[in-house]
């Protein structure tokens, strides 16, 4: 053996063993970096990001009750049936299918108002929740000659939404100016199922979710019931519910629009019609009260009655409903303040 030998190759099995050993604990190292920096991603990312879990699922429906009761006002069946099925669903674990509700009223009756309030009440970031799915008709799905493409696009959206989290909401406002047919899409979602599985074999779990459908559908038939009873002398609040659920359904089912002849209401998977009545003067007084009191202004009956003369009241020949409920009521407050603020200045 010569000196090359006996020097140079155990130097050289020295070095590629250190070298070998150098990466074994570079790749230990970044191996243990990567499994601590994932075991505190993992451990704290719920506390900076909504995750499905109660701390951003509240779902406080004693908070719901309060805030239906103080800023709702005039709707005492839709208050009652809206906070008994939310109970309902909520407090029964083994739900049979999804909570489904249709909204339907006059323009204004408080429709989107009182989802916003259901949004605030279950999820700790309310309509801003990741979890709460807002589709408008007329501008979700403008289209008609469209509705397959919208359909598959609704049905991968609400499936990941569901696979994401089990307490999903769903709202389809408009619903009337969705294309014919779109809801049928639907149907796999809301019918009597704890779960069903989706074409590429998911098991997505759907009896936790809940579904809004608003509409101004079945209004007219809601304003005629209620003329009729009050004709009869029965008053408001002794309404009831029955004495208008049939005929929203029917309603809804016979005009044009999303739920027009759909298998949605075919199928009987809505739990509940709730309707929204239209609102009379003294609702709207309270409507202005509070718009004016928002703006730090005490509103004195001038200022109130002028509000009140910029609203329309029908149908002929009572003229007992607000045409446009309490809709747009801030703008109206708004401009009397500013004319009272300029009138005020120029006196000055
Ligand atoms: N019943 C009500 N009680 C108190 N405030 C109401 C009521 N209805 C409506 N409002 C007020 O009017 C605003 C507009 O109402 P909202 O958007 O809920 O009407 P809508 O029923 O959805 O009408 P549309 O059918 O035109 O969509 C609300 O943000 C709220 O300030
Ligand atoms: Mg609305």
């Amino acid at each position: 053996m010569n000196l090359t030998d006996s020097v140079l190759v155990p130097l050289l099995i020295f070095t590629f063993l250190s070298s070998v050993q150098c990466e074994l604990l570079t790749f230990g190292i970044v191996g243990l970096a990567g499994s601590l920096g994932y075991y505190v991603y993992d451990r704290y990312k719920c506390d900076y990001n909504e995750c499905c879990i109660h701390e951003y699922i509240p779902a406080d429906l004693d908070r719901l009750e309060t805030m239906l009761s103080t800023k709702l006002f005039g709707q005492q069946i839709a208050r009652e049936t809206i906070i008994n099925a939310l109970k309902d669903h909520r407090g029964n674990h083994d739900s049979p299918k999804a909570l489904v509700m249709s909204f339907h009223g006059t323009p204004g009756t408080g429709k989107n108002y009182v989802v916003q309030m259901i949004a605030q009440a279950y999820y700790k970031n309310g309509v801003q929740s990741k979890y709460f799915h807002f589709f408008n008709g007329r501008n979700t799905f403008p289209l008609q000659r469209k509705v397959d493409e919208y359909k598959e696009e609704l049905q991968k959206i609400i499936t990941a939404s569901l696979i994401e989290c089990k307490e999903s909401i769903f709202v389809f406002d408009e619903v009337d100016k969705m294309p014919e047919g779109l809801l049928n899409v639907l149907v796999p979602f809301l019918d009597y199922n704890t779960y069903h599985k989706s074409s590429k074999g998911e098991i997505v779990h759907q009896n936790k979710s809940i579904f809004i459908f608003l509409s101004n559908t079945g209004s007219s038939q809601i304003v005629q019931t209620l003329t009729n009873l009050w004709e009869r002398g029965k008053k408001r609040d002794d309404m009831r519910l029955q004495d208008f659920e049939k005929l929203i359904a029917d309603g809804a089912f016979n005009e044009k629009g999303g739920f027009y002849h759909s298998d949605t209401i075919q199928t009987s998977v809505i739990d509940h019609y709730v309707p929204f009545l239209p609102l009379e003067e003294r609702h709207v007084k309270k409507c202005l009260a509070r718009a004016f009191t928002e703006r730090g202004s005490v509103p004195n009956q001038e200022m109130i009655e002028e509000a009140l003369s910029h609203l329309t009241f029908g149908p002929e020949p009572y003229n007992l409903y607000s045409m446009a409920g309490c809709k747009r009521i801030e703008q109206k407050v708004a401009m009397i303040l500013y004319r009272k603020q300029s009138e005020l200045k120029a006196n000055d």
